[in-house]
């Protein structure tokens, strides 16, 4: 009660008191501190800005003590930019069955629209973020322009320990729907991502400088990449994905971007369906990355393609601006990557490419088990660079001839 009171001082003493008495009663009834934020001034009618009630039921709740709930209760909910930071005494879960639904007014926008961040052992559950990205999409100059200005990323957590998410929708991101950055423990399942397949940037899950993290058991149709492994990241597990439309499950992102950037190590992605997606399971970094780094220990098996244009590539000539000297050769050393049981249907006749630096070619590369048909030709091909792969088992396309 104390805390209500230090709340009612900052944020209006006529709801606040309304919300103290609710909230006590709630105590009484139950050994869980419920914290709803229509306690804390939401409205819930999709039209006022909720946010100032978020971040007040999220103050009151990261600072009380013992089993803590903040509940975000039906309704649909209009939220600017917010963020749930820690570091809290006790927060257990976040329970969200609300719709909440993103303002358009970018000028008011950093980095990301719903943040959590700096805190140990949450439970996120549920919710849909509709980031209502399709205003925002217009603005975004990044598929052409370096030095872009990057827009929100939907959800975003950051230095989060031991996190649990489960059956949370995001939908229409103005950029990335997900992203974990340095995050260690992280588990998600049932998350579904949607948006359509020309919206520019709109990433499903981008992960990177993180250790621990389980995907499992979600679905992402998107314009970019369903699932983005960018630098820094080790022990990353993805399974049970259905992917597309999208750009695949880009196992390096950018690597090699920026000069700063950190190894990539321990990547397994295994029991996912692509389909209709422009890469299957790829590795790009990029032509003249200025980083000696490596990208090492990765495996990607049983995995379905469905009309996939790349279904495996290893791309480390990547380079999306025509401004990239590509004759300089990637400094990223890729190193025991394995593909086991890849099988389906490539949509282009390179079903496997494995374009390697010049500069670091590409070490203990093993392709087993891997059955990929090109429809409509009499059969699909593999293209190598740079690289002596390691097969076994069935290959079709036939391997490069070295
Ligand atoms: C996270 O969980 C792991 C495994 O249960 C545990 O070893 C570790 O101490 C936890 N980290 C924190 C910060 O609670
Ligand atoms: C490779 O990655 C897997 C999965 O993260 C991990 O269990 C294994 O220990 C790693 N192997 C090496 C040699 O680092």
């Amino acid at each position: 009660m104390t805390l209500m009171v230090r709340y009612c001082f900052f944020l209006g003493i006529t709801w606040c008191l309304f919300a103290a008495v609710t909230e006590g009663g709630g105590q009484q009834s139950s050994a869980r501190r419920y914290f709803d934020v229509k306690n804390f001034g939401a409205r819930a009618n999709g039209k006022t800005d909720d946010s100032k009630a978020f971040m007040a039921a999220w103050a009151a709740a990261c600072h009380s003590t013992g089993n803590v709930r903040l509940v975000v209760s039906k309704g649909t909910y209009l939220l600017g930019p917010v963020s749930f930071r820690g570091p809290c005494r006790f927060v257990s879960s976040l329970t969200f069955q609300g719709y909440l639904k993103a303002t358009t007014n970018l000028g008011s926008y950093r980095d990301s629209w719903v943040e959590f961040g700096w805190v140990n052992r949450l439970i996120l559950t549920g919710g849909i973020f509709d980031g209502q990205g399709a205003s925002a999409w217009p603005h975004n100059t990044c598929p052409k322009n370096w030095n872009c200005k990057l827009l929100p990323t939907s959800i975003k957590f950051v230095s989060m320990t031991n996190t649990t998410v489960k059956g949370i929708t995001s939908l229409n991101s103005k950029f990335f729907h997900v992203a974990l950055v340095g995050c260690k423990g992280f588990r998600g399942s049932g998350i579904r991502i949607s948006a359509p397949a020309n919206s520019p940037n709109t990433d499903g899950i981008h992960i990177e400088q993180s250790q621990d993290v389980t995907i499992q058991q979600s679905s992402v149709s998107t314009g970019d990449d369903c699932i983005s492994i960018g630098q820094g990241n080790s022990r990353i597990t993805i399974s049970g994905i259905t992917c597309g439309p999208g750009h695949g499950i880009s196992s390096v992102g950018s690597l090699g971007k920026y000069a700063y950037e950190k190894d990539v190590r321990g990547l397994v992605v295994r029991n996912s369906i692509l389909s209709g997606t422009a890469n299957g399971v790829r590795i790009k970094t990029w032509a003249n990355s200025p980083g000696a780094i490596v990208a090492a220990n990765m495996t990607f098996e049983n995995i379905v393609m469905n009309n996939v244009a790349n279904p495996i590539i290893i791309d480390q000539l990547y380079c999306p601006y025509a401004s990239c000297a590509s004759s300089v050769p990637s400094l990223v050393r890729i190193s025991d990557i394995s593909f086991k049981n890849i099988r389906g249907t490539s949509a282009t006749p390179v079903a496997v490419m494995l374009r390697c630096s010049h500069g670091t070619p590409c070490k203990n590369v093993r392709l087993q088990d891997v059955h990929l048909d090109h429809p409509g030709r009499l059969r699909s091909s593999s293209t190598c660079m740079n690289i002596k792969a390691i097969y076994s088992g069935t290959q079709i396309p036939p391997p490069c001839s070295v």
